[in-house]
């Protein structure tokens, strides 16, 4: 009954969109409506700048961690932890507050992963800035991350390997949720940052 609750509460956390109430607090519109249209930190930066951006993916990093926090520190497996981390997830990609028209879930998938298992995540990071920093895609970095946290995962054998298996699975989701961002890429119109 307690980890119901938990996923239920982690599905809500994960429901409060910070990119949609930032850009409307700063009277910009609905963000899902400017930019790539997508509730997240990288159209953040697009639609107002760099501080309001870190503010999202700082908040929506949180959204990710404190599940997987309250997980582990409620005695459940790493698994478990790792699938109420995926419940805040499934909320900011599918917002019960906002027609369950959300993001990607890229912010809240880096806090899931950084609590999870810090040192492939770390590692994971450290090559997505570098692939950002040339590329100027986030779209294409954050792919990477998705793939390569995992792997590293089951690697560096951090965490067992049904967890690793489930963050896997988390990893594949945010990569279907780039699809759009996949096919640009393909055709050379994907939006670099820093335009
Ligand atoms: O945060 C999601 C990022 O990977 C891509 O965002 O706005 O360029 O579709 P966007």
């Amino acid at each position: 009954m307690q980890i119901v609750l938990l996923f239920i509460g982690a599905y809500l956390l994960g429901s409060i969109s910070f990119s949609y109430m930032i850009t409307k607090g700063m009277k910009k519109g609905d963000i899902r409506k400017l930019g790539s249209g997508n509730a997240g930190a990288t159209n953040t930066l697009r639609v107002i700048g760099v501080g309001p951006a870190i503010c999202v993916l700082l908040l929506d990093g949180l959204k990710g961690m404190i599940p997987v926090w309250a997980a582990l520190a409620m005695q459940y497996n790493m698994t478990a932890a790792i699938a109420a981390g995926a419940m805040s997830i499934i909320g900011h990609n599918w917002p019960v507050y906002y027609g369950f028209k959300g993001g990607k879930g890229v912010a809240t998938t880096i806090g899931v992963f950084v609590v999870a298992s810090f040192i492939p995540a770390l590692i994971a990071g450290f090559f997505v800035i570098l692939i950002i920093a040339a590329t100027r895609f986030v779209s294409l970095g954050s792919i990477v991350f998705m793939i390569l946290t995992p792997v590293l995962m089951f690697i560096l054998k951090t965490i067992p390997t049904e967890a690793a298996l489930f963050a896997s699975l988390i990893g594949v989701l945010s990569i279907w949720r780039h699809r759009t961002n996949i096919s640009r890429l393909l055709k050379g119109n994907e939006r670099k940052i820093g335009h």
